[in-house]
């Protein structure tokens, strides 16, 4: 029994990470900020924030009051990048949560952890892949080119779409829908990962440039049109405090990213002193930018006109600027590229340090003999994603994922307070202040989130966490490296 919350010390961690000859180190502080900045501004300030503002069938929206909603999911990742600051510089391996949980709280909470982080990164990317597909159709019609509905749209949501189903292809009686632009974006960013970081690192950052650039087009061809009494029509927050916390829930999704800094760990210059600084400067950047994205959509165009897959670009032809509008698409493309580049590499890092523990299979360790990056995990994540990708709708993965990083987030702050305890002298090159009442505010926060998550979504966690319990003891309890090496430390 005490065997399943079995440590690895945090010597063991760094030592592991250095077998096989390790990943290529040449990412800076600008190039992990912008790593940072890559993979947070995406589908959720470019598309999810319309259902945020004005609401769907299954959630209250937020309206104007949607600045609030933006400053609480913020306020909760800021505490969150605090304690992932502390680890990161501490353990500045590529496993990220994953590993910090296997040095503080043990082998089955850091199974857990790794099991959840695959919402974070693999589904998310899910969502940003379908939130793309959403902005490149759009681009594409902008240029007068129309693919046809049933090759941009998922089975799920086109089953109430009868004149959808109509035009599609049969087979047999089997309608052929799927989203062929969010399948192929997949498999593209997984070709870039196999051949290296430092081309994809060079990729993200033009990337990132562009969509900072995009934003402030919108920002500023926004600000002249702004009218201040559109904020309180009809109210500020027209459904109250439950509107914005469920809107707080929704977009907490824009700024998930910040994490992924720490993933890069093994590939940063000098990790201790540039992965807080990535991942604190990067959170700070979007605040920034995310508060004024909502000031000023919502003094553009009234609260519910916004429950659309692309609402910044309705806003602008909203004020009849379609040329920005047009130019925006392309932003969103670009923003979303570079985040799925980020969390499909740090999807296949934290796979990679769960197989060196012996919880995933060997294979899933290696490395590619040239390119020196972890290719099967990559290719095997790519898979899985891209399938996905093509058959669910935005909304259900895109919660998912908020739940499994909140959770992350919890266990993290967790981890700290333990840490504190069980190791305090070690040294700790970024140190979370306020200690435990710090962490401890992270958690309620990221509990407020939770909570503020339709119930349909909480089951799906639950059910995806008894679904890990099972291979984990099915699985990993047998192959674990701490358990046969006696790597044990509690
Ligand atoms: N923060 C990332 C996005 O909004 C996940 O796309």
């Amino acid at each position: 029994m005490s065997q399943l919350f079995a440590r690895k010390t945090v010597d063991q961690c760094v030592a592991d990470s250095e077998i096989g000859g390790g990943l290529r180190r040449s990412l800076g502080p600008l190039q992990l900020t912008a790593l940072g900045i890559g993979a947070i501004i995406g589908a959720g300030i470019f598309a999810a924030i319309g259902t945020a503002i004005s609401g769907d069938a299954g959630h209250l929206g937020a309206g104007s009051a949607i600045v609030i909603s933006i400053i609480l999911a913020g306020v909760t990742s800021a505490f969150a990048a605090i304690t992932y600051s502390e680890f990161a510089a501490m353990i500045p391996i590529s496993g990220s949560a994953y590993t910090y949980a296997y040095a503080t709280l043990g082998e089955l909470f850091a199974w857990i952890i790794g099991w959840d982080l695959i919402l974070e990164y693999a589904v998310g990317n899910i969502a940003v892949a379908i939130g793309w597909a959403g902005y490149f159709d759009s681009l594409l019609r902008g240029l007068g080119v129309a693919m046809p509905r049933w090759l941009v749209a998922d089975i799920l949501t086109a089953r109430h779409d009868p004149a959808l189903l109509a035009a599609a292809p049969h087979l047999g009686p089997i309608p052929i829908v799927f989203n062929l632009p969010a399948f192929a974006i997949v498999a593209v960013i997984t070709w870039l990962l196999v051949i290296g970081t430092k081309e994809s690192a060079w990729v993200n950052t033009l990337m990132v440039v562009l969509k900072v650039g995009i934003i402030v087009l919108f920002l500023v061809v926004g600000l002249t049109y702004i009218r201040p009494e559109q904020w309180t029509t009809p109210s500020f927050a027209p459904n109250g405090f439950k509107g914005i916390s469920v809107g707080a829930a929704i977009i907490f999704f824009s700024y998930i990213g910040f994490d992924a800094v720490s993933t890069a760990s093994e590939e940063a210059k000098n990790p201790q002193r540039d992965i807080p600084i990535g991942i604190i400067a990067s959170l700070i950047i979007c605040t920034v930018l995310y508060i004024a994205i909502a000031l000023v959509i919502t003094g553009l165009i009234p609260w519910d006109k916004l429950n659309v897959p692309d609402p910044l670009a309705v806003a602008l032809q909203y004020i009849h600027a379609d040329w920005a509008a047009g130019i925006l698409a392309l932003g969103a493309v670009a923003a979303m590229t570079s985040v799925l580049l980020v969390f499909q590499l740090g999807q296949a890092r934290i796979f990679m340090s769960m197989a060196r523990d012996g919880l995933l299979p060997p294979w899933a360790a290696r490395l590619h003999p040239r390119y020196k990056t972890p290719h099967i995990t990559t290719i095997v994540t790519g898979v899985f994603v891209a399938l996905f990708a093509a058959v669910a709708p935005i909304g259900v993965v895109l919660e998912l994922t908020n739940i499994g990083t909140l959770f992350a987030f919890i266990l993290v702050a967790l981890g700290i307070i333990t840490l504190r305890r069980t190791d305090p002298d070690r040294a700790r090159p970024f140190r979370t202040p306020w200690v435990p009442f710090l962490p401890i505010l992270s958690i309620g926060f990221c509990l407020y989130l939770i909570v503020s998550l339709p119930l349909l979504t909480k089951l799906r966690f639950i059910a995806w966490l008894v679904l890990g319990a099972a291979i984990y003891f099915a699985y990993s309890v047998r192959h674990s490296r701490v358990r046969r090496e006696g790597e044990v430390v509690s």
